[in-house]
């Protein structure tokens, strides 16, 4: 079932409090405490895409969605990137984000996307800016197609896929003082990244293309 609402919280916390189903969706106008990766707050004012879905758990889950998307916003935007492992980058900056979250014997993913509202953050973009305008429902639609679509590939090919728009391989990264080149992407999703001599597999750090 698709549900929209107005306002809500958190679109994940709102399908993971009502006991949804499988491919249950919730389409919120706004969030109360959106919420991002780490603990971070997501903004969401009205303007922006915020939707969750309940999902079967599948190992590349944040890559089939950021597949997806990179799929209903191609034939639109140019210049599209994603950022291994859930952002999706527009121009260089930062348009939307995922949240995957484990409930054990399913996942809810979280969808954010700045469509006319305008992030806080800086290195962050949003697509009225730059004169494109996108209709809630109709992103959702082809999201949905996309997504069922990808959902059903093979893990070699959702990586191979999601690796032609990685902004990250072949560039120098930095994550917890460390640095390396990143060379790809596993099959189990970590990123494969040559440093001090060696190949080293990151699972799940906070990796930046400029030092911090
Ligand atoms: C990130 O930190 O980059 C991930 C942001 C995910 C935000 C979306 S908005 C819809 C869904 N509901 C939430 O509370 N968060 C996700």
């Amino acid at each position: 079932m698709i549900h929209i609402v107005d306002n809500l919280t958190s679109t994940n916390a709102w399908l993971s409090k009502y006991n949804s189903e499988i491919d249950d969706v919730v389409l919120a106008i706004e969030q109360a405490q959106g919420r991002g990766r780490r603990g971070n707050t997501w903004e969401s004012e009205k303007g922006g895409f915020y939707a969750s879905m309940v999902s079967s758990k599948h190992e590349l889950l944040p890559f089939i969605v950021g597949i997806s998307i990179i799929k209903v916003l191609e034939p639109h935007c140019r210049d599209l990137n994603l950022k291994w492992p859930n952002d999706i980058i527009f121009k260089g900056k930062k348009l939307g984000g995922i949240l995957c979250e484990d409930f054990g014997t399913y996942s809810i993913i979280g969808v954010g996307i700045n469509l006319e509202n305008k992030p806080p953050l800086e290195g962050t973009t949003n697509l009225s800016s730059h004169g494109i305008d996108f209709d809630k429902s109709v992103f959702l639609a082809s999201f949905l197609f996309h997504f069922d679509r990808i959902s059903s590939l093979s893990s070699k090919e959702i990586i191979e896929e999601f690796t032609k728009f990685d902004c990250l391989i072949d560039n120098e990264v930095f994550w917890d003082g460390n640095s390396g080149i990143v060379k790809s992407i596993d099959l189990d999703g970590s990123l494969v990244v040559q440093s001090k001599g060696q190949k080293i597999n990151l699972y799940s750090e906070e990796v930046h293309l400029e030092r911090h």
